[in-house]
C-alpha cells in the first residue's frame, strides 16, 4: 500500500439510508419472533417475497423465444413498453393519447422517472426561473425532494397533507397551501397509495386540489408509484391522473412497475408527459431523449419485455389483474383484521384509519418512543410510525397486536 495519503481523506462518512439500515437490522435478529414493518415491498402471508404467476409465464416464453436478443434498446426505451405504460395511466381512450400529445420515456424505475422528470424541469420549464419552488407533501417518501435537489432546485417546500392529531388528511392546509404557493411552482403530488400515510384525497377533494392548482398555475408531477396495488384496479388508482389530464394540465407522471408487477429489481418505470399538443411533446421527447443518453445511455430490456408483453395480450393482463388483486385484497384483509384485533383487546385510540387508508402503508399514529418499545420486541418499524401492511401474516398478528397495545398503554404521549 502506498504511503501517500488518498486524494479523499475528507470524504465524510455518509449517514446509511434508514429503511434499508431497518431491513439490515432486522435480517441481523436471531429472534423467531421478529416482524419487519419497514420494507417497502409485497410479502405473502408466509412473510416472503412473491413473484407474480404471470410474471413467471411470460419469463418462462421469453426464455425460449429464439427472436429475442441483447441488443440495445433504443434510447427512449422500447416502444411498446412506453405505449403500454402510457395507455394503462391515462387510459387508452384518453384524448391526450388520441390527439398524440401524450407519450412515454422508459425509465430506470419509479425513482429514474422522477429523475428523469428533475432534470427535464431544471432545463425546460419556466426558464428564467431557476429558482422555482418544488413542493412535495409533509410527510412524503423522502427520495422525492432528494431527486430535486440532485437535478438542481433550490427551493424545497412543503405542503401540508397529514392531520396528526385526526389521522386523516388536512385538505383545509393542503389547498391553503397550493392557493399561497408562488404561481408556477411544482407540485409533486401521489396519484394514489400515498407513501408513507395511506391516506389519499377523496374523488370531490382532488377535484378541489386540481382546481386550486389551476388557479396558481401550478405544474403537477403525478408521482404514481402504486398503481392497482391501492384498490386492486389500475383503473380506478389512476383517477386522480386522469382527472388533472381532462381538466386540460401539461403535466408529467412517473409510473413504477416494482409493485404492481413484482419487478423491484428489474428497475422498470415510465416517464409520461401529457403536454399541449404534439409538435411540444415530440421537442420534449427529444429533449429527453439526451438528457437519457448522458445520463444511462438507453435503458434495460427485461422489465420492459414482461410489461409490455403481459399488458398488450389480453389473457396475460386478465391474469396480471388477478394476480394484482391477490396483492391488494391480502393488504386489505390484514387492514381489516389489525383494526378488529386491536379493537377487541381495547387498545386505547381509534383506529379507524387502519381501514379508511389504502395501499401497502400506514401511518399508524405510534409515536417514536412507542416505536422504540416495539423495537424490543424484535418489531422493526420507522420512527414516523409508518407500517408495511405486508409484513403482517395471520401467523403474527397476535404478536404483534399484543405488542402494539402493550407499546401504547406502557408509554404514553402522542396521539394515543
Ligand atoms: C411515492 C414513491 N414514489 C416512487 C417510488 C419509486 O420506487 P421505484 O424506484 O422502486 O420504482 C416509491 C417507492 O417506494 C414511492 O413510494
Amino acid at each position: 500500500m502506498s504511503s501517500t495519503p488518498s486524494l479523499f481523506t475528507d470524504v465524510e462518512l455518509a449517514a446509511p439510508v434508514v429503511i434499508f439500515q431497518l431491513t439490515a437490522d432486522y435480517k441481523a435478529d436471531p429472534s423467531d419472533k421478529k416482524i419487519n414493518l419497514g420494507v417497502g415491498a409485497y410479502r405473502t402471508d408466509e412473510g416472503q417475497p412473491w413473484v407474480l404467476p404471470v410474471v413467471r409465464s411470460v419469463e418462462a416464453q421469453m426464455a425460449i423465444d429464439p427472436l429475442l436478443n441483447h441488443e440495445y434498446l433504443p434510447i427512449l426505451g422500447m416502444p411498446s413498453f412506453c405505449e403500454a405504460a402510457t395507455q394503462l395511466v391515462l387510459g387508452k381512450d384518453s384524448p391526450a393519447i388520441l390527439q398524440n400529445r401524450a407519450g412515454g420515456v422508459q425509465s430506470i424505475s419509479g425513482t429514474g422517472a422522477l429523475r428523469l422528470a428533475a432534470e427535464f424541469l431544471f432545463r425546460f420549464y419556466n426558464k428564467r426561473e431557476k429558482s422555482t419552488a418544488v413542493y412535495v407533501s409533509s410527510p412524503t417518501w423522502g427520495n422525492q425532494t432528494a431527486v430535486f435537489k440532485n437535478a438542481g432546485f433550490t427551493d424545497h417546500r412543503t405542503y401540508r397533507y397529514w392531520d396528526a392529531d385526526q389521522c386523516a388528511l388536512d385538505y383545509k392546509g393542503m389547498l391553503e397551501d397550493i392557493e399561497n404557493a408562488p404561481e408556477f411552482s411544482i407540485f409533486i403530488l401521489h396519484g394514489c397509495a400515498h407513501n408513507p400515510t395511506g391516506l389519499d384525497p377523496s374523488h370531490e377533494e382532488w377535484i378541489g386540489i386540481a382546481e386550486a392548482c389551476k388557479r396558481r398555475n401550478i405544474f403537477p408531477v403525478l408521482d404514481c408509484a402504486y398503481q392497482g396495488f391501492a384498490s386492486g384496479d389500475p383503473d380506478v388508482d389512476a383517477w386522480s391522473t386522469r382527472k388533472f389530464v381532462e381538466l386540460g394540465f401539461e403535466l408529467l407522471v412517473c409510473q413504477s412497475f416494482a409493485k404492481n408487477f413484482g419487478l423491484y429489481n428489474e428497475r422498470i418505470g415510465n416517464l409520461c408527459l401529457v403536454m399541449r399538443d404534439s409538435p411540444t411533446l415530440s421537442r420534449c421527447r427529444s429533449q429527453v431523449e439526451l438528457i437519457v443518453r448522458a445520463m444511462y445511455s438507453n435503458p434495460p430490456n427485461h422489465g420492459a419485455r414482461i410489461v409490455a408483453t403481459t399488458l398488450s395480450n389480453p389473457a396475460l393482463k386478465q391474469e396480471w389483474l388477478d394476480n394484482l388483486h391477490t396483492m391488494a385484497s391480502r393488504i386489505k384483509a390484514m387492514r381489516h383484521l389489525l383494526h378488529s384485533k386491536l379493537r377487541s383487546k381495547g387498545t386505547p385510540g381509534n383506529w379507524d384509519h387502519i381501514i379508511t387508508q389504502i395501499g401497502m402503508f400506514s401511518y399508524t399514529g405510534l409515536n417514536a418512543s412507542q416505536v422504540e418499545f416495539l423495537r424490543k420486541r424484535h418489531i422493526y418499524l420507522l420512527s414516523s410510525g409508518r407500517i408495511n401492511m405486508c409484513g403482517i401474516t395471520t401467523s403474527n398478528i397476535d404478536y404483534l397486536v399484543e405488542s402494539i397495545h402493550d407499546a401504547v398503554t406502557s408509554v404514553k404521549g402522542g396521539r394515543l
